[in-house]
């Protein structure tokens, strides 16, 4: 039994070969928010990241820029739409092991920092403390982060109802770049921290980044993640 499509917006182009969708989820009674869905587009080849079901429409577009060759699965707690896209296209599932919330479909590749990229010059940074599998994927000629939970920018509470905008301020949930709070609460070992994952990931090398939810941040996005990381980890991260 697959999700129903919620609405979205038409796939834009972000990048040279690289596209969003902006789109909806409804989480419960009277609480949507925003999703996103990134597309790659290598000659023919389409690759999807944190997947969202389009509408009938949607789909002809998607199919009218190429062939969905892969589904790529970057956090645990987004695994709705996956099985939709790998039945209609028997395209391939990559995705960490040990996924917990959405065990299904079964993994093609592994993904994990030794792995390469679904696309040429990209690569998978990995949240190696995470109680439940997250990673990003870094495109380096775009030099876009794509994240999931972990990191999104919220530029503006587009598809949020007015339930939902509340219970995101009472989670915490600021304008402008977020560590998610409740995932951070979920992925954070007992005792542990997930600092030293955030201070790998400043290392990388981006500019834009955009998240499973939330808007596109352009340019920036890294001093942007720093400040967030300093703010909730505290003054003495040096980084
Ligand atoms: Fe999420």
């Amino acid at each position: 039994m697959y999700s129903p499509a919620f609405p979205h917006q038409d796939i834009q182009e972000l990048f040279p070969d690289v596209f969003w969708v902006h789109g909806s989820v409804r989480v419960g009674p009277g609480m949507r928010l925003n999703r996103n869905m990134l597309i790659l587009r290598e000659g023919r080849e389409l690759t999807l990241v944190n997947p969202i079901r389009l509408s009938d429409a949607g789909l002809v577009d998607l199919d009218a820029l190429g062939d969905v060759a892969r589904v790529v699965r970057l956090g645990d707690f987004h695994g709705a739409d996956d099985q939709f896209y790998v039945d209609r296209y028997q395209c391939l599932f990559w995705a960490q092991a040990g996924q917990s919330n959405y065990p299904e479909p079964g993994i093609d590749v592994l993904v994990d920092e030794a792995s390469p990229g679904p696309v040429k010059h990209s690569e998978f940074f990995v949240f190696h403390n995470a109680r439940y599998p997250e990673s990003a994927l870094l495109l380096h000629r775009s030099r876009l982060l794509i994240t999931t939970d972990s990191l999104q920018y919220h530029k503006e509470w587009t598809h949020f109802s007015p339930v939902s905008k509340l219970a995101f301020r009472f989670l915490g949930f600021h304008r402008g770049m977020n560590i998610g709070a409740p995932w951070l609460k979920r992925v954070t070992p007992k005792g542990g921290s997930m600092q030293h994952d955030f201070e790998r990931l400043i290392e990388l090398d981006f500019d834009a980044l955009v998240g499973a939810h939330g808007q596109v941040l352009r340019m920036g996005a890294k001093a942007a993640v720093r400040t967030e990381v300093r703010n909730l980890f505290g003054l003495e991260a040096e980084i």
